[in-house]
């Protein structure tokens, strides 16, 4: 018994307790996040639905120790991510979690190539980082393009591109912010099909959250965001 909750407690990586969210601008109270509850395990895949509103980015967000819930805890192999000093957190950060921004979050005057280096040059020190991003455009099929600026691709490329630095760190948890909500459906097909790919490599677990309908014939665990809930039910 002992043995078994040992296993159990090394393979979670994420507990949500009871996350709420509420923002405030002016006299205005919206309640976003209303007691969630959520496990996530090594090499865990989940899909989190919900309409646009429905409260993924902020989930996301607080999972990630971006944004601190009003209520609630977010814990890390059991530790507090939100009682971590912030210079801890984002050492932690840094370490564990690789973020796939909704609206890439790339810089405008760095190349593609460059994005994705400078992500991982506290870890890995310049030539390594060099190393490994060009490894990694090379993988997302962006090396003929990766001295090209953001502005100078498609959205396609440019999700791309926030794919390979979110993996530069070798992350264990990938937070994807619908990653294939700015893209076509042949695109997005693609994009789905390389970040399965790239967590079956590394064993990294994924956690998709998305309002596209094609996700639901991925094979991730499904979740629904509904009324600031998450509800487990039948695609
Ligand atoms: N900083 C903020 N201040 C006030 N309200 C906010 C803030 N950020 C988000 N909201 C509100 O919280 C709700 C959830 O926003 P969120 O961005 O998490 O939704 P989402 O599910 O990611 O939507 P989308 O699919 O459009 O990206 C929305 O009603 C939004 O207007
Ligand atoms: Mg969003």
């Amino acid at each position: 018994m002992y043995l078994k909750l040992f296993v159990m407690s090394e393979d979670l990586l994420i507990k949500g307790v009871n996350i709420q969210k509420t923002f405030f601008s002016g006299n205005v109270k919206t309640e976003v996040i209303r007691g969630i509850e959520i496990e996530i395990k090594k090499e865990d895949y989940v899909v989190i639905f919900g309409p646009s509103g429905a409260g993924k980015t902020t989930l996301l967000h607080i999972i990630a120790g971006l944004l601190s819930p009003t209520k609630g805890k977010v814990l890390w192999k059991g530790e507090d991510i939100y009682s971590m000093s912030e210079e801890r957190r984002s050492l932690w950060r840094r370490e564990n979690i690789g973020f796939i921004f909704q609206f890439f979050h790339l810089l405008p005057d760095l190349t593609l190539e460059e994005n994705v280096l400078i992500a991982g040059w506290k870890k890995w020190g310049k030539k390594e980082a060099k190393r490994r991003a060009e490894e990694l455009l090379e993988k997302l099929g962006l090396k003929r393009i990766a001295h090209r600026y953001p502005s100078q691709v498609s959205g396609g490329e440019k999700q791309r591109t926030a794919i390979a630095r979110a993996l530069i760190n070798e992350p264990s948890l990938i937070l994807a912010d619908e990653p294939t909500g700015n893209v076509d459906s042949v695109t997005g097909k693609e994009i789905r099909g390389l970040l399965e790919k790239l967590r079956e490599e590394k064993g990294t677990a994924l956690v998709v959250a998305t309002h596209r309908e094609d996700w639901k014939e991925s094979g991730g665990k499904i979740f629904f965001l509904e009324d600031g809930k998450i509800i487990k039910r039948k695609k």
